[in-house]
């Protein structure tokens, strides 16, 4: 068979741009701020700090380092490793599958938003009931995700260094410097509330940073620890291919370690950064009540934030979907190309056809998750209790399930079969010093499997 000539990322700068682009999406800034207003804001902070550098350093590590040894997708490169265990690649293929369609969904809500902010309707976005009736809308939110869907195979199409490297560099710094704009503007306002007291942004900031330990037992303890986890699969973009692909594209003298390092202080920083635009902003204008409010802080509560700001709102607004935006689409991409380079290698598709098949799949399938709020509306009450549709189906068996599986049997696989020896060898293949080397295996033989054993028991409903 004639052999294709693999893409490749020019140099580190556009790989951790890149993977970080990736890990920084929808994650950090509409979940994580939200988690930690539940989750008692320091406290939840300080353990997902600890868990990003032992835990997720270590998923990271492994993955990317699979990917570079390895040069394969996601679904070929375990096969590569050992024949016995190349089933799990199957599985790094089918969760972002699984993914894809309903992340085009959400980000198409959010196209929606910036597009509405953008055209001066952000007041419309205020009122009450005006996400529920365009999500249970039969055109406009398959439309929506069809462009998001668009915007993200154009990217993919047009090749690693040329869609991804490129796209990347544009897109992250005008992000953080978005971010970190909104951040500042957030400490700033203030308002009086309905005491006749007046509210800052600094005191919002309190709440969040300020461990909040009343109430909390081992009970509590214990369960911040398991969301702050679930929180790290999510935003870090491990146990979805992603990052195996990636790395597949890592020229082999890159700094791996150094690279790695990068990745994950980026994807901490914005997470900690929209917490910092998000809670203070909320509890100005709408008290402690307002961070309680769980999934639709973003889509609901927000735009009723941006109303209170005055003229000033609609401006502010625009500039935060379109920051939202694009953490959403370099997620989105990344979340294709994982089943796009799965396709090629596995398959020996051009990347072209790969694409626009993906895409079909992709669109078939996200129009059925947007339908699920119309046409084939049910309720399920998942094993959490909590009643979803089908995207809240979607998401908890990709990434309650089927992730911490995929990550337990990939911990198994380096720490006991292959042995941590060809990951580590893989990262200071140039003689880079390998800071953690002693606590990534103690991690990825012990610690994390059965962190990752108890996340899955509890989504199970076992524990
Ligand atoms: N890590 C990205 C984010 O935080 O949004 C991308 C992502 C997360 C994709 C979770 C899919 C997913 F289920």
């Amino acid at each position: 068979m004639e052999k294709k000539e693999r893409g490749s990322f020019k140099g580190s700068i556009g790989f951790v741009l890149a993977a970080a682009g990736s890990a920084v999406g929808l994650g950090n800034i509409w979940r994580f701020p939200y988690l930690a207003a539940r989750d008692g804001g320091g406290l939840f902070l300080v353990v997902y700090i600890i868990l990003a550098l032992t835990f997720g350093f270590t998923l990271l590590t492994t993955e990317i380092a699979i990917g570079r040894k390895t040069k394969q997708s996601p679904l070929t490169a375990y096969k590569q490793l050992s024949k016995k265990w190349g089933w799990i690649g199957i599985f790094s293929c089918v969760v972002p599958f699984m993914i894809v369609p309903y992340y085009c969904a959400i980000g198409g809500w959010v196209t929606k938003y910036f597009i509405a902010f953008l055209t001066g309707h952000g007041a419309e976005a205020a009122e009450d009931g005006y996400f529920g009736t365009f999500i249970t809308g039969t055109k406009e939110p398959g439309i929506y995700m069809f462009i998001f869907l668009v915007i993200c195979a154009a990217i993919i199409f047009k090749g690693v260094s040329g869609g991804i490297e490129k796209s990347s560099k544009v897109l992250m710094p005008i992000l953080l410097a978005l971010v970190v704009g909104i951040a500042v503007y957030s400490l700033t306002i203030k308002s009086t509330n309905d005491e006749g007291n007046i509210v800052t942004g600094i005191d919002g900031l309190k709440v969040y940073l300020i461990p909040n330990l009343e109430g909390v037992g081992v009970k509590e303890f214990f369960y911040t620890v398991m969301d702050a986890l679930g929180q790290l699969f999510y935003s870090l973009s491990v146990a979805m291919g992603i990052m195996i692909a990636y790395g597949s594209y890592v020229p082999k003298e890159a700094n791996l370690v150094k690279s790695i390092n990068q990745i994950e202080f980026f994807d901490t920083a914005v997470a900690f950064l929209a917490g910092v635009m998000i809670i203070p902003a909320v509890f100005v204008f709408m008290g402690p009540d307002g961070l309680s409010t769980g999934p639709s802080l973003m889509f609901v509560s927000l735009p009723k934030v941006f109303l209170a700001m005055g003229p000033v709102g609609n401006v502010v607004g625009t500039v935060f979907f379109a920051m939202v935006l694009f953490a959403a689409v370099t997620s989105g991409m990344s979340l294709l190309e994982a089943v796009v380079s799965s396709l090629v290698d596995g398959f020996g598709l051009t990347r072209t056809k790969a694409t626009v098949i993906e895409s079909v799949l992709a669109l078939v399938v996200g129009l059925i998750v947007c339908f699920g709020y119309n046409f084939l509306y049910f309720e399920y009450t998942l094993p959490n209790g909590s009643v979803g549709q089908i995207l809240d189906i979607f998401d908890y068996v990709s990434n309650n399930i089927l992730m911490p599986f995929l990550s337990i049997a990939t911990c198994i696989l380096i720490g006991w079969v292959v042995k941590p020896g060809i990951v580590i060898d893989e990262v200071t293949r140039n003689g880079e010093k390998f800071g953690r080397k002693s606590l990534y295996v103690a991690m990825v033989k012990v610690i994390a499997p059965v962190c990752l054993i108890f996340l899955l028991l509890i989504s199970l409903n076992i524990l």
